[in-house]
């Protein structure tokens, strides 16, 4: 099983985490929300307007279930991939899951700015409250992943070497 699977919230620095991880392991990086504008010759905020979120969700299943099939990968999935359908027990099954954990206040700081708002459908239809519970509705699944590490004030490179101490000692808990 030579595969990460980075998740999280929306701006928890999934992207950013996952290029660095990637080049540092010598493995292949897959931003799963790239890969699927790519597919659709659609941006998630044009897809979402034209076809809805459930049928981005199925969509956005298919996609999990053809890069699970890779290896030497590193995978940053998009925030709500793992509370859908069986997608955390698939990651589960094919990978080892680490979820970056920001706080809530920095995260939702990050995609309400003015530059971000409008890149992320969710973004645009909630307000900071809304989103503030999406994010606490979210958090039962994001902590199933294999480890949680604790994103806040590290720099990204100390974040990646946490991963790494943790993916080649296979360690099943809570990083704080
Ligand atoms: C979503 C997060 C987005 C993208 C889509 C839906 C979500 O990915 O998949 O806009 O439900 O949280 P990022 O987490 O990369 O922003």
């Amino acid at each position: 099983m030579e595969k990460i699977y980075l998740i999280g919230f929306m701006g928890a620095g999934k992207s950013t985490i996952g290029k660095l991880l990637a080049k540092k392991l010598i493995y292949e990086f897959i931003d799963m929300d790239g890969l699927f504008e790519k597919r659709f010759a659609l941006t998630i905020k044009d897809f979402f307007e034209n076809f809805g979120e459930s049928y981005f969700r199925d969509k956005e299943r298919d996609l999990l279930h053809e890069v699970k099939n890779m290896e030497k990968v590193v995978i940053a999935t998009g925030g709500g991939l793992p509370v859908f359908y069986d997608n955390m027990d698939v990651m589960k099954q094919t990978g080892f899951v680490v979820y970056l954990k920001v706080d809530g206040k920095t995260l939702i700081d990050r995609v309400m700015a003015q530059n971000e708002k409008n890149k992320r459908p969710l973004a645009i239809s909630n307000t900071k409250k809304e989103l503030f519970s999406l994010l606490k509705k979210r958090e039962p699944y994001y902590l199933k992943a294999n480890i949680t590490i604790d994103c806040n004030e590290k720099f990204p490179q100390k974040i990646v070497d946490e991963i790494i101490k943790e993916f080649f000692c296979g360690k099943t808990h809570t990083k704080h």
